[in-house]
């Protein structure tokens, strides 16, 4: 594990682009494993910047995103791959066909999982997968239980995450219960992790998970097993 450490949120977003601007230049065709979530909005910025340079090209980037609510429509401004248009993929050269959101809205969530799985095994795995972390520990929407689910797999969201997350929604009521999420399997096989998370309220959690037991309690604490993981965070831990 590789831990750099910045001094602030702004430059953990400049380092962690430009880690994944390395990969791109490094890999024009790479498969970039994606996360939504406050955090990676600074890096989308900064990654847009640099394709708006010139000194990236997304053109024959694919992307793979960790999760999605399940009900929501792609439409609705709190669905991730709403997400993901706003703040990163309608702003570069990508080819839209190129990106991939679970679809939270799948009649048969088992086949839309196996769907999930057999489409990052077809993309020969992920090369490096952006992750941020919740106050819970979780990843994606791998939540705290008591084993690691290895495929991609609807979740029952924990009142944690309900409760961090209805700061987007107009009340609480209306956040989804449940998601789709890429399981540990996919994360833990991407050939690079690359974990960023600032705010004091992170710290703790991130300590736990960096330097704790390995359990599904704390999902992220799997990351100490990943072959190729580097830390960006401004927090001290
Ligand atoms: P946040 O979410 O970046 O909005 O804190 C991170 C996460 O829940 O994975």
């Amino acid at each position: 594990m590789r831990i750099i450490k910045v001094k602030n949120y702004e430059e953990m977003s400049k380092k962690a682009a430009d880690i994944i601007a390395a990969q791109i230049l490094l890999d024009p065709g790479t498969v970039l494993g994606l996360a939504t979530g406050s955090t990676p909005i600074g890096t989308y910025d900064r990654l847009v910047e640099l394709n708006k340079n010139g000194d990236i090209d997304f053109s024959r980037v694919t992307t793979i995103n960790l999760d999605e609510y399940c009900d929501l429509e792609p439409t609705h401004e709190q669905s991730y791959r709403y997400f993901m248009n706003k703040h990163l993929l309608t702003r570069v050269n990508i080819n839209l066909e190129n990106t991939h959101v679970p679809n939270g809205k799948a009649r048969d969530t088992d086949a839309e999982c196996r769907r999930y799985d057999d489409l990052i095994e077809k993309a020969g795995g992920i090369d490096l997968q952006l992750l941020g972390i919740g106050h819970n520990g979780h990843i994606g929407f791998n939540e705290p239980s008591d084993e690691f689910v290895p495929g991609t797999h609807c979740v029952k969201l924990t009142e944690s995450t309900i409760n961090a997350n209805s700061r987007f929604f107009n009340s609480i009521d209306e956040v989804p219960k449940r998601a789709i999420t890429m399981g540990i399997r996919a994360i833990i096989q991407a050939k690079r992790a690359l974990l960023i998370a600032s705010g004091e309220d992170k710290k703790e959690i991130l300590k736990k998970a960096l330097f704790g037991p390995v359990t599904p309690q704390v999902p992220a604490s799997i990351l100490q097993l990943h072959r190729d993981l580097i830390v960006v965070t401004p927090l001290d831990i």
